[in-house]
């Protein structure tokens, strides 16, 4: 499994990718959400560092596959238009959610689940976004970064890619990023 892969809207990834060792979550938000075994277990981790503050974060969405990720893009697209929707959703294939290694994350306050900007503002999320690198996430779409993410910032929006997590966290970089200054150096 390359944890490093990039899918933005210039490297999308055709119809029939469907990533193997997909594993159930177990969210208590919805049944039936899967991820990379790896990025299930890397986030069970982080899950239960946050429990000990007190906070409880969980899994709303994980892997899409094409046709589902067509169906919302769709959706969206119609109800608000194209350029709403084109920096807020990824075009089938051009979703990272394709690889199961993205998720959004919700939390939970007295049984009460928030979502996507809901969480902007909460202390939980601020400590997600200090802490996910720990484990392996980085923030994908941050704010300040839309110019090169493409995407409109969202704070609940985290990506797997292993250790090298540290070092963009600490060098604040996106993927992107990360690819044009390897490709400078090579
Ligand atoms: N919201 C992100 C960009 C996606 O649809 O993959
Ligand atoms: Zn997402």
């Amino acid at each position: 499994m390359d944890y490093h892969i990039l899918v933005n809207k210039n490297n999308p990834l055709p119809r029939a990718h469907i990533p193997n060792d997909l594993i159930d979550v177990g969210s208590k938000y919805k049944e039936g959400i899967k991820l990379n075994t790896k990025v299930k277990e890397s986030f069970d981790m982080l899950k239960e560092e946050a429990l000990k503050k007190g906070y409880y974060i969980d899994i709303e969405s994980g892997y899409r596959d094409y046709d589902y990720q067509e169906k919302i893009y769709n959706r969206l697209a119609a109800e608000k238009g194209f350029s709403y929707a084109i920096t807020r959703i990824a075009e089938p294939g051009k979703s990272e959610h394709q690889t199961a290694l993205a998720l959004d994350f919700c939390i939970y306050r007295d049984e009460k689940c928030y979502i996507e900007n809901e969480i902007e503002d909460f202390e939980e999320t601020q400590w997600v976004h200090e802490n996910a690198h720990k484990y392996g996430f980085i923030l994908r779409y941050p704010e300040g970064k839309e110019d090169i993410t493409k995407y409109s910032y969202e704070p609940w929006h985290l990506r797997y890619i292993g250790s090298l997590a540290e070092y963009l966290y600490n060098n604040n970089l996106t993927l992107e990023e990360y690819y044009q200054e390897k490709e400078k150096i090579s």
